[in-house]
């Protein structure tokens, strides 16, 4: 299958989507040639990908570096950055050197940070092995790591040389961290493609079941439409922010349960009715379509209500949002299926009765 592409001028990129992509040694070699390549990844995805990786990497002609780090939110932190880097410098890696992240999102944000920072930048490869890391997180150039004080608070815009997403890894994913991929598949659908969301309505069964034909074409829908956006704005200076649907909600629940209670994905599954109660309740959205957007996010097995922490707190959480501008809080909204806009001028009651409406 042909790669999509990421148009960014000398920095763009190809995204790669297929079957046994992994073991590509071909896919690799334009880039790791002759080069020392540290793959980033975690004890969990080791087990079941890394010595495939090595292989290819090593055909391809590189000096495989493995590095691993703990699995979980938690590793997205000073510490491991620390530790990443220092393994680098310890195995006499430099500026020609390249770093592939393999795993899923947690592994891509912390070894894409690593790889903007060591050296002042070097070059680096997303081998996304999650849904939610090969429809979301692997493209676009976001990294980062967690503060105490709130999560993706220190990062960088660094977008990677290629990524490559091997569908088969997604045979290996628990069925929760599936479903929560599958919420950023249909968030796609709500800010961007209504016929995605038809084509999600009458599909969710199949991406449920793993078929391997319904998934590439919801890797591929996802990536050409994230592509899209962020090849109009890189750097979230407007239109990005719509790919942030649900989430100024979905980062509350995270924060208030304590990371890794509720998994991201699900998170923004709740956030995503709040948003759209939001948006019926500001005149944006008709009800039928909010309920059409409840309604999926239930078939694919997502949570439609959030936890019943008091509205308050949901609202003091929500204030550590990256959208906050003059200390106001703004939200995306749809206006319809498959179109959202970026709103700061909301009325605080209209947003608490949002909450309201979709707390447990
Ligand atoms: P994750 O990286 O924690 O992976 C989920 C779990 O699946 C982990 O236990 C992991 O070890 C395991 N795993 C990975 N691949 C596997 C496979 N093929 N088979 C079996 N197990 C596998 O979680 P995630 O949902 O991939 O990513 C979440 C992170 O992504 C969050 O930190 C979030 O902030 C970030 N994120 C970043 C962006 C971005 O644009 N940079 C976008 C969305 C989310
Ligand atoms: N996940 C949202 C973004 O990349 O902008």
């Amino acid at each position: 299958m042909q790669p999509l592409s990421v148009t960014l001028g000398d920095r763009s990129y190809p995204i790669h989507i297929g079957v046994g992509l992994l073991d590509d040694a071909q896919r690799y070699a334009p880039y790791v040639a002759s080069r020392s390549v540290a793959v980033v990844t975690n004890k969990i995805v080791a087990s079941l990908y890394l010595e495939r990786v090595q292989r290819a990497l090593e055909q391809a002609g590189a000096r495989v570096v493995p590095v691993l780090i703990e699995d979980g939110e938690r590793a997205k932190a000073w510490g491991t950055l620390d530790r990443v880097i220092d393994a680098l410098l310890a195995a006499r890696c430099g500026r020609d050197s390249l770093i592939l992240a393999l795993g899923g999102g947690v592994v891509g944000d912390l070894a894409g940070f690593a790889a903007a920072v060591f050296q002042r930048g070097i070059g680096f490869i997303q081998v996304p092995t999650t849904l939610l890391a090969q429809v979301d997180s692997s493209v676009g150039g976001k990294t980062a790591i967690n503060h105490v004080r709130g999560k993706n608070m220190v990062g960088a815009f660094h977008q990677p040389l290629a990524v490559i997403a091997d569908v088969a890894t997604l045979d290996t994913l628990p069925d929760r961290e599936l479903r929560a991929g599958i919420a950023e598949v249909i968030k796609h659908g709500f800010v961007l493609d209504p016929q995605f969301v038809d084509w999600l309505e009458a599909n969710i069964g199949k991406l449920l079941a793993r078929d391997r034909t319904a998934l590439s074409h919801a890797v591929r829908r996802s990536c050409e439409l994230k592509a899209q956006v962020v090849a109009a704005d890189e750097r979230e200076t407007g239109l990005r922010a719509i790919l942030n649907f649900g989430h100024t909600f979905g980062h509350a629940i995270e924060a208030g349960l304590g990371y890794g209670e509720w998994l991201h994905g699900e998170a923004v599954a709740a956030g995503m009715v709040m948003a759209a109660e939001l948006s019926v309740r500001t005149g944006t959205l008709r009800r039928e379509d909010a309920d059409r957007v409840a309604a999926l996010i239930a078939h694919a097995g997502l949570p439609v209500r959030g936890p019943k922490l008091p509205i308050e707190q949901y609202l003091e959480l929500m204030q550590v949002d990256k959208k906050v501008s003059g200390g106001r809080l703004r939200f995306i909204l749809l206006e319809g299926l498959g179109r959202a806009t970026l709103r700061g001028d909301l009325d605080p009651r209209l947003v608490r009765e949002s909450i309201a409406a979709a707390v447990q």
